[in-house]
């Protein structure tokens, strides 16, 4: 199959690495340069494409979304930073009835860690002495705070903790609620990316820890999630691409 790349920082050349393992094409790349505010993208420039990869930069995903979208092409979204405005993509999509998958993070690993978090989670819904918060460690070049991939679990603490009811992504400058689930960010170095999911107790502490190690991961689901959407349509995340196997 032939995918097109919108984005080739860290991650688009990661994928370009990997695709050939996967028997995946890479028909076009869209830069910076040659794709200001998605003016690159028309029928003749994703002819062959099967399915386009945007990641980008928050501030260009939508419109490249947009434009993809219009030419009746798939897309994998793995830019994060741009949840905000879900509701204008899910209308993009349904309007245009092209298959569209996004996930905050492809890793394996991490949608694994979203199970164990979903269960562990609804224990300790029972057990009112521990306080869970989250932070996220990444690299000094990521744009957005906190990471899509923190504001996931944090959603998912909320969905089973019923004492938790809105997550506080500041610094903390007052007294948290007791409903508040607090979120923080360090960006240093370049960590690749490391979640830290704590529940702290008088007697004890206990931290679920997710730490990525390469790009190899993400790339590699990113392909693999491309291949699962190919001639889908619809609104899809990775929870569908892992269950289907
Ligand atoms: N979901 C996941 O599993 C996952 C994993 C890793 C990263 N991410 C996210 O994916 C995004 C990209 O990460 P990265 O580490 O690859 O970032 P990066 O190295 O900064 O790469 C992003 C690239 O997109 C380019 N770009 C900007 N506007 C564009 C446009 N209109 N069309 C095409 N390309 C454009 C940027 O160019 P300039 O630098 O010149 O602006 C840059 O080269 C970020 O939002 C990051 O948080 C998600």
């Amino acid at each position: 199959m032939n995918i097109a790349l919108l984005g080739y920082g860290n991650m688009g050349k990661e994928i370009e690495r990997l695709a050939a393992e996967k028997n995946i094409v890479v028909k076009k790349i869209f830069t910076i340069e040659n794709n200001l505010r998605a003016m690159a993208i028309n029928k003749e420039t994703l002819k062959d494409v099967d399915v386009c990869i945007d990641f980008s930069v928050p501030t260009a995903v939508v419109e490249n979304i947009k434009a993809v979208s219009s030419f009746g092409k798939n897309i994998v979204v793995g830019t994060t930073g741009w949840y905000d405005k879900m509701k204008d993509v899910e209308k993009i999509v349904e309007k245009n009835k092209i298959g569209f998958l996004y996930s905050p993070n492809f890793s394996l690993g991490m949608n694994i860690f979203f199970q164990i978090l979903y269960s562990t989670s609804h224990i300790f819904d029972k057990f009112d002495c521990y306080d869970p918060a989250i932070h996220e460690t990444h690299h000094r070049n990521k744009v957005d705070s906190p990471s899509g991939t923190a504001l996931t679990l944090g959603q998912i603490v909320l969905s089973q903790i019923r004492r938790k009811n809105k997550m506080y992504q500041e610094t903390a400058h007052k007294q948290l609620k007791s409903d508040e689930l607090h979120i923080s960010s360090t960006r240093v170095g370049n960590v690749v990316g490391q979640h830290h999911v704590l529940f702290d107790s008088e007697a004890d502490s206990i931290e679920l820890i997710h730490t990525a190690k390469n790009r190899a991961g993400f790339a590699m689901g990113a392909l693999i999630a491309a291949q699962f959407l190919k001639g889908k349509k619809g609104i899809y995340t990775m929870k569908d691409v892992i269950t289907s196997f």
